[in-house]
């Protein structure tokens, strides 16, 4: 797949047009969704922008989701759809094209390969894993059921990253040899304590389904709700947040995965709702030349929620929600405080040296102005429903998105590192000829 700006706007053109369509109803693609929650229902809403697309079934463990969900399918499209009370009915059905998984990080293998084993394709959130080597699984699993897996992180279907990505690609950055990348919040709800619907209990919530092969532990609407908070069910902010970063990070240095990593993590604030930090410092070596600082704190949100700057030798990209800014760098050589000390005679006669004349500022340099950056906001369709899209585009043609289980693999891999190094206060090594974890 061509992913130049030209091919990238070529296929939201494609998208677009396959959308204005007519379709026969025997052409849509039917789609089950497994967890409906909160990312499910925006999903869903990029589901049902697409004709091409129905939803036919819903599956949830806890029933105000799923009423909520036959609602909005019937408020967008005047339809109903099937409610399957475990994931393994739609796994057995044969009208069912396509699964949407968007339960917690725990299930998310085991949900990927049952659909691909049974001749599905899956669309499947962010983190693709909760372990590392659930990723090879899912690999192989595509491979040898020739299904399609895309994973969630819309971020890298943004015209501004793709922008961002041809910058980098046609060397307006020259060398870069860092990027940092930041994810902050200062709330609650963005440190992930959501609030309880006020009907959830024993007879709404299936506890058990939840569960699954997580610990078994009693009734919990806290663990329930707020899973991110728990190791059992969730990497924390590494597999929330740093794996958005880290996907854009490999999709636009076209990079696969750091050779080293090493992390820090600390609780600081939300001590009584979690086991995993609030805040948390990493660093990525690639071994295409390149370091990658990655930070998050839940304590602060005086910058923007995300961003990432990438340094290069010859310019700059900020990249954040919806707006990319490139400076190119203006740099000089400036040797005047080290020429000022030696013997007077010798310094003029380094100043008459042509070649530092023209390379270096000179003693009394004249005032210039140096031309700036250049700033992109991006309007229109949300990232989410075009990234989803290409789900579309991909079962189709039989061909993945970049987004696939390798790449899905490789991202999630990376926040797995960055927890492996905070649980044992080491640095974590990637085997790339076994693609997995060094050691593991
Ligand atoms: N791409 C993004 O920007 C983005 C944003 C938010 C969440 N996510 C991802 O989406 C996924 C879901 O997150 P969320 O915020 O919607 O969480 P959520 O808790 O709101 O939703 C998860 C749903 O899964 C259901 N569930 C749990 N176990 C189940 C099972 N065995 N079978 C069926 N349903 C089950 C729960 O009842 C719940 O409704 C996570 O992987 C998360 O990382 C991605």
């Amino acid at each position: 797949m061509d992913f130049s700006r030209r091919g990238f706007l070529e296929m939201n053109a494609a998208l677009a047009a396959s959308m204005r369509a007519q379709v026969a109803p025997n052409d849509r693609v039917r789609v089950a969704f497994i967890g409906c929650g909160a990312r499910a229902h925006e999903l869903m809403a990029g589901v049902m922008a697409h004709p091409q697309f129905e939803i036919a079934a819903v599956c949830d463990a806890y029933k105000g989701r799923v009423e909520r969900a036959l609602d909005r399918i019937k408020d967008t499209r005047g339809t109903t759809a099937r409610v399957f009370r475990d994931y393994r009915e739609a796994i057995g059905d044969k009208s069912i094209d396509a699964l949407v998984v968007a339960t917690p990080d725990h299930w998310h293998k085991i949900m990927v390969v049952d659909a691909l084993n049974a001749g599905k394709d899956v669309y499947c959130e962010k983190p693709l894993t909760y372990k590392s080597a659930e990723g090879l699984e899912i690999i192989a699993a595509a491979k040898r059921t020739g299904r399609i897996v895309q994973v969630g992180s819309q971020g890298m279907s943004t015209m501004t990253q793709n922008r961002a990505r041809q910058l980098i690609q046609e060397g307006k950055l020259g060398k870069v040899t860092m990027i940092r990348a930041a994810y902050n919040r200062n709330t609650a709800s963005g440190a992930w304590i959501y609030p309880i619907p006020p009907d959830a209990n024993p007879q709404t919530v299936n506890w058990d389904m939840f569960t699954g092969a997580a610990q078994k532990r009693p009734f919990d609407l806290a663990r329930f709700f707020r899973w991110r908070c728990y190791q059992e069910y969730s990497g924390g902010i590494a597999t929330d947040l740093f794996v958005h970063l880290c996907t854009t990070i490999h999709y636009l240095m076209g990079a696969q995965m750091p050779s080293k990593v090493m992390a820090m993590g600390g609780l600081y604030r939300w001590k009584e709702s979690r086991d995993v930090p609030d805040t948390l410092n990493a660093i990525l070596e690639y071994p295409e030349g390149f370091t990658v600082n990655l930070s998050s704190t839940f304590n602060n949100q005086s910058s923007s929620e995300a961003s990432f700057n990438f340094l290069g030798t010859e310019g700059t990209i900020s990249v954040g929600w919806g707006q990319l800014q490139y400076w190119p760098e203006s740099v000089r050589e400036d040797n005047r405080w080290i020429v000022e000390s030696w013997p007077k005679g010798l310094q003029a006669g380094y100043y008459n040296d042509p070649k530092v004349q023209k390379e270096e500022i000179p003693s009394l340099a004249q005032a210039h102005l140096v031309q700036g950056g250049t700033e992109w906001r991006e309007e229109g369709q949300d990232a989410t429903i075009i990234h989803f899209w290409h789900f579309l585009n991909s079962i189709k043609t039989r061909k993945p998105y970049w987004e696939d289980a390798a790449a899905g693999h490789h991202a999630a891999a990376c926040a797995h590192m960055v927890n492996q190094s905070v649980r044992t206060g080491k640095q974590v090594e990637w085997d790339f000829s076994r693609d997995d974890i060094k050691g593991s």
